[in-house]
């Protein structure tokens, strides 16, 4: 995973890619091809795509976090054929067409989640495990923080959260303590954060912490994850090309899902349309699966923790 490579002491800003021989079979890179990293990071799908393209191909990627942006800038510099925009994959339509290949999209790969750097790093507020700023947004110039919205928004809307992107099952009394905690002073730093779930929370040891489902719930609507996601995936079905592949790896049951299920739709003929005696071209499938869920073996769990929980799903538009 996530983990930051340390070098002499020394923090080194990295990520290792997970899953990354599934993705290149996935992807089924063609030299000449035109594919997309949606997800950047640090490059490491990057890299590995730029190593199977030849002269004539080209791979374009996004990230919305300027981070991983100036990290793609120095590889832009070095590799004509690659190119990277900082912006939201659900601004993917947009970005394809303004290079004009709509529909000519030979492979795209959602690598979702935080990156390792990101997690890292104490000033980004994503970790419970360091103390920064209470931040979480992989855009910075994106607003609100996690901050100004756990100091304003009602309690009933902070439990919703907690409940529904992190099945927190104390997802009213946390709010009700964030309540307490901001009318005395209002929550600065993933420490305070942390500390207000400690007194909160009273389950029995589990060996995870008990901010972890805090964190995630709330990174991933201060970042909309999920409807990202959601935009992400159709407009990447409209960008590719017939035969052209999408990669999708996911951390957690919440992402999986949608990815699943977007697949899993577009894969069948519609079950509502399916009995009529002529089924519309309409309710015919438009992607194939290519192979079931994918997962990393345990030599690459052994070596890189945050590989454990990915999950791969790749499938090809057939119209
Ligand atoms: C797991 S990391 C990708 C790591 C990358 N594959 C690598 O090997 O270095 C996910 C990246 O996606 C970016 N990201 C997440 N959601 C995004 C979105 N909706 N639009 C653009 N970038 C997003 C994050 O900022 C982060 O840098």
């Amino acid at each position: 995973m996530a983990c930051i490579a340390t070098v002499r002491g020394l923090e080194v800003d990295s990520h290792v890619p997970v899953l990354l021989e599934q993705v290149l079979r996935g992807l089924a890179v063609r030299a000449d091809g035109f594919y997309v990293d949606a997800t950047f990071g640090r490059g490491g799908h990057s890299r590995a795509i730029l190593g199977q393209l030849g002269a004539g191909g080209r791979l374009m990627a996004l990230d919305r976090d300027p981070d991983a942006v100036a990290e793609g800038r120095r590889l832009e510099a070095a590799d004509g054929r690659f190119s990277i925009e900082q912006e939201r994959f659900g601004q993917l339509r947009r970005i394809v067409e303004s290079q004009g290949v709509k529909g000519a999209v030979d492979g795209i790969v959602f690598d979702l989640g935080v990156s390792s750097p990101q997690l890292d790093s104490a000033q980004r507020g994503f970790s419970f495990q360091s103390d920064g700023p209470l931040d979480m947004r992989m855009d910075p110039a994106a607003s609100p923080s996690a901050a100004e919205w756990l100091n304003s928004a009602p309690e009933r809307e902070i439990a919703q959260v907690l409940r529904r992107f992190g099945d927190e099952p104390d997802a009213g009394r946390i709010a009700r303590a964030i309540g307490a905690r901001r009318a005395r002073r209002p929550l600065a730093t993933t420490g305070d954060l942390v500390a207000v779930v400690g007194e909160t929370v009273h389950r029995p040891p589990t060996g995870r912490h008990p901010a972890t489902r805090v964190f995630q719930a709330i990174r991933i609507f201060i970042n909309r994850e999920l409807d990202e996601l959601d935009a992400g995936l159709a407009q990447a079905l409209e960008v590719l090309k017939i035969g052209g592949r999408l990669c999708v790896i996911s951390f957690h049951s919440l992402e999986d899902r949608i990815a699943k299920r977007f697949m899993r739709d577009r894969s069948r003929i519609d079950p509502a349309l399916a009995s009529l005696p002529v089924v519309p071209a309409s309710a015919q499938p438009t992607m194939r699966l290519v192979g079931g869920a994918a997962h990393a073996g345990e030599t690459e769990v052994a070596a890189n923790a945050r590989a454990r929980s990915a999950v791969l799903r790749v499938a090809e538009k057939i119209a």
